[in-house]
């Protein structure tokens, strides 16, 4: 394994911090044991040499592959199911009413992909259950090039879905043979996925009924984690919702959205203005 200087750890440290707003000042030996095999693959010895090159690298593919390995992408189908009983019997019969037809939803930090076809399903089964025929699109957005393929392919072991109702595995997938499970076409197209650094000051002007953000600000430090809910408030329409991870829990001086169910914040009409 190669180590890590002391000044070439502050340098990455501070690269991450400022690009992707990620805190990884007690991660030293995760950067080691991630980052080794991808500084033997470019021929370096230090990290310092491979800080370098990254700099270097108009294409900016060095720093994806840094990225890429240095993010926790854990995620699964149905992670914290609470949500997504919200979303089913209070945010959607809600939302139904007030959008016109459409409903625009953003999966940030998508990671690979289990999340946005979780509320793909969500979506899809109201429809089924309603007869109320809401459509839907999904924006699924990450930093991490490497997750993003994983997620766009739609493929799964079986392992990965055992969290999913017997049904719904019937329904929403194509199973090539008993252990691979492919997301069905007609839940795909209505999903678009995006490479999209959530701190990036050139973002989209979309503005979304329902925004899920969970268990990616954990990660960050506290001014990253201002700008980001700051960003995701303003990317919200009036009477929009934003749901963020159990563990991530706003202070009510932080935001301007109102507290509805724990993890989920609405952007009040009243409020603003
Ligand atoms: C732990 S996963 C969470 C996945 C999913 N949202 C969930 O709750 O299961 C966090 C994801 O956030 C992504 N991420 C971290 N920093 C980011 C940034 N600055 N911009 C966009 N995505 C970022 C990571 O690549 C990772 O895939």
């Amino acid at each position: 394994m190669i180590r890590l200087k002391e000044e070439e750890f502050a340098e990455i440290v501070e690269y991450m911090r400022q690009s992707y707003g990620i805190n990884l000042e007690k991660k030293k030996t995760l950067i080691e044991c991630r980052m080794s095999k991808e500084l033997e693959s470019q021929g370096v010895t230090t990290f310092g040499r491979y800080m370098e090159l990254l700099k270097k690298d108009k294409t900016g593919m060095t720093a994806s592959n840094m990225v890429s390995r240095l993010t926790t992408n854990y995620t699964y189908f149905m992670r914290e199911p609470a949500h997504f009983t919200i979303l089913r019997d209070h945010i959607l019969p809600e939302l139904s009413k007030s959008s016109r037809g459409i409903l625009n939803v953003w999966c940030a930090g998508c990671s690979t992909g289990e999340e946005c076809y979780t509320i793909a399903m969500i979506l899809q089964d109201n429809r089924d259950r309603t007869g109320k025929l809401l459509n839907y699109r999904i924006l699924a957005t990450d930093i991490s090039g490497q997750v993003l393929e994983k997620a766009g392919k739609g493929i799964y072991t079986a392992k990965e879905v055992e969290g999913l109702q017997a049904d719904w595995k019937n329904k929403y997938f194509r199973s090539a043979d008993a252990k691979t499970f492919c997301v069905e076409e007609r839940l795909k197209q209505n999903i678009r996925f995006q490479n999209q650094n959530l701190l990036s000051p050139y973002m989209g002007t979309e503005q979304f009924d329902l925004i899920f953000c969970r268990n990616v600000m954990i990660y960050f430090d506290k001014k990253a984690k201002e700008t980001l809910v700051k960003k995701l408030e303003a990317s919200l329409k009036p009477g929009g919702y934003l749901v963020i991870g159990h563990a991530e829990l706003l202070n009510r001086g932080e935001i301007k959205l109102e507290p509805v169910f724990p993890a989920v914040y609405k952007k009040n009409r009243e409020k603003l203005r």
